[in-house]
């Protein structure tokens, strides 16, 4: 059979990482794909530029629109991110019938409804493997190893970035501020590194799995995000002190008629599988109703773990190059006209449980006053913590851990503790879920 010939849209860290693989991989791949997969085209901005590929046999050329109009190409592979000029090139491919495979997850977490429906007209494929914890098959597995089940909830570390920071302050005992610079320069950061640290690249691929996972359309805008950059080396120390992990989590869970989709920093019990996720690695744990909880484990960003996935994409699509597209896997693994219109819950809507850590004069009375405040919100304590004054401060911090209760009636009691004249600064809230397999 003749190869199957593919233009790849930017030639950068994951570009050159899916033409080495693809070369020195080439025979394995083509005798599970069943035909030989030629790069015939690729752009980059700077076509001189010195890369850690060998471009030999492909036309570089520096607009990307060459590619997507090429007649000879059936397989565009985008890979330069953002989500203004890769959405204008993704339509553009799929209307001249042509497959896509892409690394972007900003792209299909915000216009993915649109590009499936695009797709869907023209009976052509979009894969997005690897927009989603790099080398992780989660796709692969949530979409089809999955599909007999309900999925009742995932949660997941997905952002290697923010798992690295916070892995450093506990061991290190560092600062938020000093441990970014370091991952900025080991590069695992995006370009802006608040996307990272302010849980957006993490919100981006929680509302893909989210789809795929529930039936819904992809919903990034009623995500709720709160990044670690307010996380401080305290917070960190007194949760392994009192047997916990702080972890950025992307929770998207059935509950209440609706969907959570929410992305926090999180303690979760340091006895976890997922709580011993280090560095930056990412892990997702799925929980369906027939299998249990099931986790995986891999690298989330770096060229090759991300080629991984680019080239498990593209292995798809060329077996299925010739079949009808509806026998074809659909591409939010519910058929396009069974998606469900279910409600994302507003935060104030969701239950968990609570770590707070409040700074209070060291008088008679004040934890009788704090402790009524949470019982008039109907908030059980379940432990509770008074550390030593740091030198010079007046105040001794109080670590409180709560029962589950819905942040309205947390919102409502941290208003009225910050009023009492015996509480000083910001009361600190950090949600806390104990992941247990039998969490519904
Ligand atoms: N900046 C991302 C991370 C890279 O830290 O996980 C992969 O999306």
């Amino acid at each position: 059979m003749k190869p199957v010939k593919i233009g790849i849209l930017g030639l950068g860290t994951v570009g050159c990482g899916t033409v080495n693989v693809l070369v020195r991989n080439g025979q394995e791949i083509s005798r599970r794909a069943g035909r030989e997969i030629k790069i015939v085209q690729a752009s980059a901005r700077d076509l001189d530029k010195k890369r850690p590929c060998s471009t030999d046999g492909i036309k570089l050329v520096a607009d990307p629109r060459e590619i997507v109009r090429n007649p000879e190409i059936e397989i565009v592979v985008e890979l330069i991110g953002g989500h203004d000029v890769a959405l204008e090139l993704v339509l553009e491919a799929i209307a001249n019938g042509k497959h896509v495979i892409t690394a972007n997850k900003a792209l299909i977490a915000i216009h993915g409804n649109e590009i499936f429906a695009q797709a869907q007209k023209k009976g052509v494929m979009v894969a997005f493997e690897a927009a989603v914890a790099g080398g992780i098959p989660i796709i692969k597995s949530v979409r089809e190893g999955l599909a007999g089940n309900r999925i009742e909830w995932i949660a997941g570390i997905i952002n290697g970035t923010s798992n690295f920071i916070l892995s450093e302050m506990r061991d290190k005992g560092a600062d938020f501020a000093d441990v970014l610079k370091e991952a900025q320069r080991l590069g695992y950061a995006e370009t802006d590194p608040a996307f990272d640290v302010e849980g957006v690249d993490a919100a981006h691929k929680l509302t893909i799995l989210a789809a795929i996972a529930f039936g819904i359309p992809l919903k990034f805008k009623q995500a709720y995000i709160e990044g670690i950059s307010r996380i401080t080396r305290m917070d960190v120390q007194y949760a392994e002190e009192l047997g916990y992990r702080l972890k950025l989590l992307g929770i998207a869970r059935r509950a209440g008629g609706g969907v959570e989709l929410r992305v926090h920093p999180t303690l979760i019990p340091e006895r976890r599988l997922i709580a011993n996720v280090e560095g930056a690695m990412n892990a997702v744990l799925v929980k369906g109703d027939a299998v249990g909880p099931t986790m995986f484990y891999g690298a989330g960003a770096g060229a090759e773990p991300t080629a991984s996935a680019v080239i498990a994409d593209l292995v798809d699509v060329v077996r299925t190059l010739t079949a009808d597209p509806n026998h074809r896997v659909p591409h939010q693994a519910f058929q396009p006209d069974a998606l469900t219109d279910t409600p994302i819950l507003p935060i104030e809507e969701v239950e968990t449980s609570y770590y707070l850590r409040l700074h209070a004069l060291d008088r008679p009375g004040v934890l009788a006053d704090v402790t009524r405040i949470l019982a008039d919100q109907q908030i059980s304590i379940e432990a509770i913590l008074q550390k030593e004054p740091s030198i010079g401060e007046d105040t001794v911090p109080v670590i409180i851990l709560t029962q589950r209760v819905k942040e309205k009636n947390m919102n409502e009691a941290i208003k009225r503790l910050e009023k009492l004249s015996s509480i000083k600064r910001q009361v600190a809230r950090i949600r806390l879920e104990h992941l247990n397999a039998d969490w519904k």
